[in-house]
């Protein structure tokens, strides 16, 4: 019996040893010491001992009993310990992993401009309004009394989709799309792009950005027009900034005028950057032409107007001292995150 005591001891202590899971000690504790377990089946056999025999392998299976328990007790614990440490590690965070940077982006130059100079009109209560890319000959020529044989009508300058259809050449079409909705008083801005047959240099482009004004009401004169765009230059280049008006001809406005700026370099002076000039042109505008008023159902005898483009890419290379143009199409983040 003493041989078959310490065979259980060793399987028992075996199975401890090799254990790896903790569940599996509770079936080791059933096996050996459960009761119906393998210690249990050997002292229910005691009663066929000897007196003398019966105190010694009681003491002995108690012994081997408790040695057993013990064993397993530990063995518990420490594979408690390996679960912990385990479950640490996989919930682990590692601190020392550098999170991407989120960089914010920002309103590319052309945008900011044309969100500058929609807040300044806004400002004076004008509305912001959009109009399509692709016009009819009758909006972007015709309504806008452009003469039959004026250029910019050759197909060798502009983008046409087919006789009557084409990408505008101005957003001066707008115009006349809100002077066929809207009765005056009309008070608009309508930044966009346009479209011309031009080489691509330091200072073309065929696709590029006017804003559009239209001013419709009873009374207007060359001196709002005046005020308006003084006004406008001010908010948007500074104070200092002085404006130069020189006549011009423009079909759908009459008397019309070009406007330059003071040249940031050279205060007027003259330099390589204003070509000698002092000046640099900036928009073209004018009072609205009767002939449109008439061509879009408006009374020229009750209400006068003035109208105003200018160019986003001109204004957005004249305040941020940009030389080429075609800066502001490549997309370079070294170039646009300066602005
Ligand atoms: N549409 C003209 C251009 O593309 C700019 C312009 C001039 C617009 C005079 C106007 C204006 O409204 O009155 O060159």
């Amino acid at each position: 019996m003493k041989e078959q005591l310490l065979a259980i001891k060793e399987k028992a202590l075996d199975s401890i040893e090799n254990c790896t899971d903790i569940k599996e000690c509770d079936a080791i504790r059933i096996t050996f010491l459960g009761k119906k377990g393998q210690l249990t089946a050997i002292l229910k056999q005691m009663g066929r001992l000897s007196a003398e025999e019966r105190p010694v392998i009681g003491q002995m299976a108690n012994e081997i009993r408790t040695e057993i328990e013990k064993t397993l007790v530990e063995k518990q614990g420490r594979l408690k310990l390996v679960q912990i440490e385990k479950k640490l590690e996989e919930e682990a965070v590692d601190v020392t992993v550098s999170l991407k940077e989120h960089k914010l982006g920002k309103a590319h130059p052309l945008t900011q401009t044309i969100n500058e100079i929609s807040a300044i009109f806004a400002g004076m209560g004008y509305t912001v309004v959009d109009g399509p890319e692709i016009d009819t000959v009758a909006r972007v020529f015709d309504l806008l009394n452009a003469e039959e044989n004026h250029p910019s009508r050759d197909p060798s300058d502009t983008f046409y989709i087919d006789d009557n259809t084409l990408l505008r050449t101005q957003t001066s079409s707008v115009q006349i799309r809100v002077m066929q909705e809207q009765k005056p008083p009309i008070a608009i801005i309508s930044p966009g792009r346009v479209y011309r047959r031009d080489e691509v240099d330091a200072t073309h482009s065929p696709i590029f950005h006017q804003c559009e004004g239209l001013v419709v009401d009873k009374g207007l004169t060359f001196g709002d027009l005046k005020g308006t765009l003084i006004y406008f230059a001010k908010q948007y280049y500074g104070e200092d900034m002085e404006l130069r008006f020189r006549p011009h001809h423009f079909p759908f406005t009459e008397p019309s005028c070009e406007i330059d700026c003071q040249c940031f370099k050279c205060h007027g002076k003259g330099c390589p950057t204003c070509k000698g000039e002092g000046w640099i042109e900036i928009l073209g505008a004018g009072m609205v032409h009767p002939n449109v008023l008439r061509n879009c159902g408006i009374d020229p005898e009750i209400y006068s107007g003035f109208a105003f483009g200018m160019g986003i890419e001109r204004l957005t290379m004249f305040k941020h001292e940009i030389e080429d143009m075609r800066l502001l199409y490549e997309n370079n983040l070294r170039f646009l995150s300066q602005f």
